[in-house]
């Protein structure tokens, strides 16, 4: 073939012949060929907008691996493609809900992590996020985050096979599997980093290597500095003098996505994890995918195509598939990832941020603006909604949004990392700097939930806010994810500032170890443990119950009350097009009781059941809500 030449979708599903093994069932084979042709023209039409047409004979070899891919693909798997395309929406169910652990950390090893699922069902789990497993650097892979095969498991947490069987033995307990795709880097330790500095003239082009300083200088001037505690830019120094791009650690590469073959490579590793069961991949740090000189470098327009494109390669081979995207950048940015075709799931780090702003301030401005203006995100996909996770809390609201509200954002941003490192006047918080950057004024914090909301100052009101925080990912519309062992109130960890692996980077304050201690008393109510793990439990069995939390449909409630936050979640259309049943949320942020007034619940009938207490609660005259309560109330 000519390589400039384009080549049509009949040739390509000609040349596809070639791929089909005699062993392949018609059956089989057909339905492949059936999302061929529903998927070939998109994933032409973008590796086009991507390469240009001359990319075709690499287009051609990547549709030939997804052929052979969905031809491996062991027969259950298949078996849940055929029953998510009958049920596209089944993950955004009322009765969905996420966890996240580390296997290590949380359960020794894989094996480990197959003993807990008893417990992962008395939670009521769906969803299960495992931090990073795969063979990485000894010494610090950043949690994993540095992959040096994306085929083996880290030896010391179990096999490729494990995962495969416990991927299984997890889908039969009711509960999705979600693993990390990390594309945009892998450690200096994968085999393709050693051969391209080595000059392997296959692999060179994998990475961004530069001989001298000349075009890291040119890039870095546009570019923001992510981990300044590890290297100032975006680029490190290799051994033999020369540069390569490092957006995170120094032993965190950047791949070149500009060489379709890293396209190619990656979508086969894709592929290959959605073979071991996995239901839903973290696409890691998708903001920084793409580069152009000039530019931040961040969410340009080809950091959609390419994840446009693996999408498409999904559809080919591992159709049930679901992507969930990692921006944990500016709300506008947040949403471009977010789309049937792009991204179904995606962390809402908007919302994450404005709860701890929120128990901050007392205040609620900030938060019903998001609800109001951020909130709604195309059909077919979802918000995950988080506490916190494994990572630090960066401030990500937009400043126009704050100004609108009087509010100034960076010395907003001064405020909370102030509040929320303890310096801040009687603050309740316990948490610790992350990459405080004197230089630019950036600062993030790191810490668990418990820490960050006063258990570990002994603060009154700890439990409650800890509650009120988690009721509001709850009910707000999406997966709401529990990062493993809060729900017992577990606290930050200082061991790693005595680890020369982990001091310099604080995010492990916010990743203890399994609490066995809490764990052990949290069908006590009188101790803290106890208290959170109730409290959560009832709030958990109630969204589980409660089919208007199912789906992202939200509507504000204005409570002209300035610590109190309002939504209505409406369940489904009655024949008459009205909601048969709304949810009514109300959250008070503030430490003393706050009163909403009879007029501002004139639309309200006079009383209604909450749902969490299971009590009618009369809302004439007016409702007192108490100090961090929350009413859930169907009307
Ligand atoms: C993501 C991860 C973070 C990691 C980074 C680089 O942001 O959540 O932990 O450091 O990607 O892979
Ligand atoms: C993420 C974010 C950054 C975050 C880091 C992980 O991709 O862009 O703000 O702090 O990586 O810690």
């Amino acid at each position: 073939m000519n390589p400039t030449e384009s080549l049509p979708g009949d040739r390509m599903r000609a040349a596809l012949l070639s791929a089909r093994r005699s062993t392949t069932p018609d059956a089989d084979w057909q339905s492949f060929e059936a999302r061929f042709d529903a998927e070939f023209p998109r994933l032409q039409s973008l590796f086009h907008q991507i390469y240009g047409p001359g990319a075709d004979a690499e287009l051609l070899l990547v549709v030939l691996d997804a052929a052979a891919s969905w031809q491996d693909r062991p027969a259950d798997l298949k078996a849940i493609d055929a029953s998510r395309a009958m049920a596209p929406d089944w993950f955004q169910s009322n009765r969905m809900l996420g966890g996240v652990c580390y296997v290590d950390l949380y359960a020794g090893n894989l094996e480990g992590l197959r003993s807990r699922i008893p417990y992962f069902r008395e939670l009521g789990l769906t969803y299960l996020h495992l931090m990073p497993l795969f063979l990485a650097p000894e010494e610090n892979s950043d949690g994993g985050y540095a992959v040096s095969s994306y085929r083996d498991v880290d030896p010391a947490l179990g096999t490729m096979d494990e995962l495969a069987g416990l991927a299984r033995e997890l889908r039969d307990n009711g509960i999705a599997l979600v693993v990390d795709f990390i594309f945009n880097h892998t450690s200096n330790e994968h085999e393709w980093a050693r051969k391209a500095i080595a000059g392997d003239p296959d692999f060179e082009d994998f990475y961004w290597i530069y001989p001298d300083r000349e075009m890291p200088d040119a890039y870095e001037r546009t570019v923001r500095e992510i981990f300044p505690d590890d290297h100032p830019g975006s680029f490190v120094q290799l051994d033999d003098g020369r540069w390569i791009w490092a957006t995170f650690h120094s032993f965190q590469w950047d791949l070149n996505y500009r060489n379709p073959r890293v396209f190619r490579a990656m979508a086969g590793e894709m592929l290959y994890l959605a073979n071991q069961g996995v239901d839903i991949v973290r696409m890691d740090a998708v903001a920084f995918i793409w580069k152009r000189l000039g530019t931040s470098c961040e969410s340009l327009p080809e950091a959609h195509l390419l994840l446009q494109a693996f999408n498409a390669v999904c559809r080919l081979a591992a159709p049930s598939l679901l992507f969930k995207s990692e921006a944990i950048v500016h709300p506008d940015e947040v949403v471009q990832y977010i789309d049937r075709g792009e991204c179904q799931l995606s962390y809402n780090p908007l919302q994450m941020a404005l709860i701890w702003n929120s128990l901050a301030t007392r205040e609620v401005s900030l938060l019903a603006q998001a609800l109001e203006h951020r909130h709604h995100i195309p059909e077919g996909t979802a918000w995950v909604n988080y506490v916190r996770s494994h990572d630090d809390i960066g401030w990500t609201f937009s400043d126009e949004d704050a100004a609108e509200l009087g509010i100034n954002g960076s010395d907003h941003r001064r405020f909370l990392n102030s509040f929320y490192v303890n310096r801040f006047p009687d603050s309740f918080a316990r948490g610790v700097p992350f990459q405080d950057n004197p230089r630019t004024g950036d600062c993030r914090i790191s810490g668990t939930t418990a820490s960050l909301a006063g258990l570990e100052a002994q603060d009154d009101a700890a439990v409650a806010r800890i509650l009120l925080a988690h009721s509001i990912i709850l009910s707000t519309g999406g997966i709401p994810l529990l990062y493993l062992g809060d729900e017992v109130g577990q606290l930050n960890d200082y061991g790693y500032e005595s680890d020369p692996a982990k001091a310099d980077d604080s995010r492990w304050v916010g990743r203890p170890a399994y609490p066995a201690d809490r764990y052990a008393s949290r069908q006590d109510p009188t101790t803290d443990a106890g208290a959170v793990f109730a409290g959560l439990r009832r709030l958990m069995e109630v969204r589980r119950r409660t089919p208007e939390f199912a789906g992202g449909r939200l509507v504000p409630f204005r409570t002209n009350n300035p610590h109190v936050l309002g939504y209505q979640r409406p369940g489904l259309l009655g024949a008459l097009g009205a909601p048969e049943s709304t949810v009514v949320v109300f959250a008070n942020f503030a430490e003393t009781p706050q009163e909403l007034s009879v007029e501002t619940l004139s639309g309200l009938p006079e009383s209604a059941p909450d749902l969490i207490s299971g009590e009618r609660t009369l809302l004439r005259p007016g409702v007192t809500l108490e100090p961090h309560g929350v009413l859930w109330m169907r009307v």
